[in-house]
């Protein structure tokens, strides 16, 4: 299967979440002296055009970070990803946006490592290319979950494991679930941020009950909305579920969150969620 080309995407309200996400909790991490490791599990191609034409198709963008890009009165949590996206550009215009890999590779530090999986050929290509002669970075063309469950745990006993799936199939939302908990039985103390887009509401309650019912504790479930749910609407909303979470990050959330259900939301009907699904 493998049609998913998330150039089609970056940029848009979903990615603005992620990565945010994504950098506080590698800024948490990189805190300590000691290494630690950084698993993507779907590490797309890495580096967006968003002058391409899969970038202009829907222009995405315009839904996320095109709306931050040139604000001057951004709380400071929302300001600081903007800062590491802006890294990536030199003009003031906004024409590149770096993926997942790209934030990781840009924050961590020379004693941490990446591994990074993606198993679209082309994708693979470009995220090879852009991850080139980094010595801490590992490129693998397999699956990531069935990669990373045999890779934990890491050496380092310190890390953040991010599983950014497709969900091309609707089964996909099961089988990660059922992968994740074998993971967090694997390496109980590291750090997980499952992504989920919520096109059918019903599904994510089935993650979140599937979560809720596993022994797992300290799990974070933040989301942002920028309509109605609706069966009819594509993607409503998308949100994190984090395991083992920074302990300050549900507090940043607080500000942050609101912000952007009142910036990124359409015509009002901006929405978000910052739950511990299952507390410490
Ligand atoms: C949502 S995109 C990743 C975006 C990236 N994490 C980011 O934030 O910039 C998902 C990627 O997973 C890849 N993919 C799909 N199934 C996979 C699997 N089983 N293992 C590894 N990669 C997979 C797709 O080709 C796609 O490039």
């Amino acid at each position: 299967m493998l049609s998913y080309r998330h150039a089609y995407h970056a940029g848009n309200f979903a990615d603005v979440l992620k990565h945010l996400t994504l950098i506080n909790i590698l800024n948490y991490l990189t805190e300590k002296d000691k290494g630690c490791c950084y698993f993507d599990t779907h590490a797309g191609g890495g580096d967006y055009n968003l002058r391409s034409e899969y970038a202009q198709k829907n222009r995405e963008y315009e839904t996320g970070i095109a709306k931050l890009w040139l604000r001057e009165d951004l709380p400071e949590a929302i300001a600081a990803y903007v800062n590491v996206i802006k890294a990536f550009t030199t003009s003031k215009q906004l024409t590149r946006y770096p993926g997942s890999p790209l934030i990781a590779q840009h924050l961590l530090r020379e004693q941490d490592r990446l591994e990074l999986c993606e198993l679209h050929s082309t994708e693979l290509h470009a995220l090879k290319q852009s991850m080139f002669k980094d010595k801490r970075v590992r490129v693998w063309h397999e699956d990531g979950m069935q990669y990373t469950l045999k890779a934990l745990p890491p050496k380092e006993r310190r890390g953040l494991i991010l599983i950014d799936p497709s969900y091309e199939l609707k089964t996909d939302y099961a089988q990660i679930i059922k992968n994740l908990l074998v993971m967090v039985k694997r390496f109980s103390t590291g750090t997980y941020a499952l992504w989920y887009p919520v096109i059918e509401r019903a599904r994510i309650n089935k993650m979140e009950r599937a979560l809720v019912a596993s022994n797992i504790k300290n799990i974070l479930l933040v989301e942002l909305g920028i309509r109605s749910d609706s069966l009819f609407k594509g993607m409503t909303a998308s949100g994190m579920i984090i395991i083992n979470p920074p302990f300050t990050l549900a507090t940043k959330m607080h500000t942050i969150l609101p912000w952007l259900a009142q910036e990124l939301g359409e015509q009002g009907h901006g929405s978000y969620r910052n739950e511990m699904l299952v507390p410490e």
